[in-house]
């Protein structure tokens, strides 16, 4: 099984690739043969329509790495009650038709959503919202469990995001995936 991890921030330090890392350990401990990783997708371009054929370079290895995942792992940060703008613009990218006509590569993906932020919602809202976007781009979406981790920065040691008892709940999380991934 391959899944495929998307950390909706370009911060160096960003608590949500740490999540998203943590999340690897989780899915390794349950199966080691769970084959994880955390997309880079930093070069991807502002999307233009005037720059979507040819694909740019860096948006057909995005594409081709969720294409061969059977599951994607969201952990989004909240900005204003709502997800970043550069997850809405990778995500757009995913959603148009692949060169050569193939759909676009979230239909039907079962999907997974986390998120960790200072805040006290924990990302609750950003995720209803990514909700509505993954839903219309006919994605998988699993809603039970979804993990918010609110006072993201009190966990933070050294720059290090530690769980302590959250990681039980990111644990439950990764189990759930892996069994929706597989029904
Ligand atoms: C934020 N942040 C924030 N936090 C929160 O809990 N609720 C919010 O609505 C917002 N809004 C917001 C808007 C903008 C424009 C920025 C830049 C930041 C703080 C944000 O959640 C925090 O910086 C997280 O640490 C971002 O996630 P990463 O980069 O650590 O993964």
């Amino acid at each position: 099984m391959r899944i495929v991890a998307i950390a909706g921030s370009l911060r160096e330090g960003s608590l949500n690739r740490q999540l998203a890392g943590l999340a690897g350990e989780s899915l390794a401990r349950l199966d080691p043969s769970i084959d994880f990783e955390v997309l880079d997708w930093s070069d991807v371009p502002p999307l233009s329509e005037d720059i979507e054929h040819p694909a740019p370079e860096a948006v057909t290895r995005v594409r081709a790495e969720v294409a061969a995942a059977d599951g994607v792992w969201f952990f989004t940060p909240e900005y204003n009650h709502f997800f970043p703008g550069v997850e809405k613009n990778l995500v757009d990218w995913l959603s148009r038709p692949q060169e050569g006509g193939a759909p676009q590569v979230l239909a039907g993906k079962p999907i997974a959503i986390s998120g960790i932020t200072p805040g006290m919602d924990g990302t609750a809202i950003a995720q209803d919202h990514l909700v509505t976007l993954l839903s219309f781009l006919d994605c998988h979406v699993m809603n039970k469990p979804r993990l918010t981790i609110p006072s993201g920065f009190s966990l933070v040691k050294d720059g290090i995001l530690d769980l302590g008892d959250g990681a039980k709940r990111l644990d439950a999380q990764a189990r759930a995936f892996v069994a929706f991934i597989g029904r």
